[in-house]
């Protein structure tokens, strides 16, 4: 028994914020934004909108291209690092959004990694056989996150939602997946505040160490992507197409470098969405599934670092 993806979904809130208004609201510039991220735009959410209304949307298209309806879904994931509330979970405030009434739904927080930690949980509840068709996405509103006059983290963040239909299936899609942590690089990326007695403790907004962040996630990244391989027995120039991760480009260019891939062969699109944690990896493969880049037959890898430390890979044969 093994899990394919039979569909994707992804979905951007309508409000776009440039580099040029954030050059009217915080120190930077355009021309810094690009060359230290590659971003160049990056979406946010309404008032009021919430990680399990952009899960909503995405969730429906997914659905909609994998031809199952709400009775079908009997495993729903949620990737997020900024749900709805403290209590219930996102994934039962969207289980109830969709009208599933059958099946399971819990969150994972797994940061920016969210993703690859729950597409990998569902391909193993599929073929333990305790779920037929998952429903696994990354949703984010981590601009809530941001202290808009921290000019080190509020250029680099956006929202949004990915989903993606995975289902039992004889043949092979999910391949293998590698997943790591370590805490003792807790304090490199955090949000550091706790409720209690009905009072936010600590910092409610995002801390980033940015350049130990960018060398712990290049040499990380590049170790899991060559183990993952290794372990699968492929080759890098069998992968039709690195789907990371989208926090940085600088990053991405270096982590492809490292493991032989050159960037002809890697969906970006940290530079319109900028990064949105646990939803960059779903809404990247959709963009790519959509325009008709990923096709049946294509190996797929994709990888994540972020916040825990957390990191991991999956290797996807579309
Ligand atoms: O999922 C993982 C999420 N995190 C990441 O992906 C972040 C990884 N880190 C990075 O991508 C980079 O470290 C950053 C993009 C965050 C920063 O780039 P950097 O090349 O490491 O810059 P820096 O922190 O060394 O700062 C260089 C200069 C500093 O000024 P001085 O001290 O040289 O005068 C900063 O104050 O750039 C300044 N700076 C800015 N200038 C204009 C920092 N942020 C900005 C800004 N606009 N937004």
């Amino acid at each position: 028994m093994y899990s394919r993806i039979i569909g994707t979904g992804s979905y951007l809130p309508e409000k776009v914020l440039t580099n040029f208004d954030l050059e009217k609201m915080v120190d930077t510039t355009h021309d810094w934004i690009v060359s230290r991220s590659g971003i160049t735009e990056r979406h946010v959410a309404a008032a009021g909108e919430l990680s399990s209304d952009l899960a909503a949307h995405a969730s429906r298209r997914a659905m909609e291209m994998a031809g199952v309806g709400a009775d079908d879904i009997d495993l729903i994931i949620v990737a997020t690092t900024t749900p709805d509330q403290i209590f219930p979970s996102t994934a039962c405030i969207l289980q109830d959004k969709l009208g599933i009434r059958q099946g399971a739904a819990f969150d994972v927080q797994a940061v920016c990694s969210g993703f690859v930690y729950a597409l990998n949980t569902a391909d193993l509840y599929i073929r333990g056989g305790q779920a037929r068709t998952a429903l696994v996405v990354g949703a984010e509103v981590l601009t809530r996150l941001l202290d808009w006059n921290d000019r080190g983290t509020c250029v680099l963040f956006g929202d949004g939602a990915g989903a993606v239909v995975l289902q039992a299936s004889d043949a092979p899609g999910i391949l293998g997946a590698k997943l790591h942590s370590d805490g003792r690089y807790r304090d490199l990326l955090q949000a550091n505040a706790r409720i209690s007695g009905g009072k936010i403790e600590g910092a409610p907004y995002m801390f980033m160490d940015g350049q130990g962040v960018f060398k712990f996630a290049v040499k990380v990244l590049s170790e899991v992507v060559q183990e993952l391989l290794a372990d699968q027995g492929i080759k890098d120039s069998e992968i039709d197409w690195l789907v990371p991760h989208q926090a940085n480009i600088r990053i991405i260019e270096a982590t492809a470098k490292k493991v032989g891939m050159d960037m002809g062969r890697v969906v970006l699109t940290v530079g319109q969405h900028g990064n949105t944690s646990a939803a960059s990896i779903p809404l990247a493969l959709d963009t790519a599934v959509r325009d008709g880049r990923i096709r049946a037959g294509q190996k797929i890898l994709l990888e994540a670092v972020g916040g825990g430390f957390a990191w991991g890979a999956v290797l996807v044969k579309w």
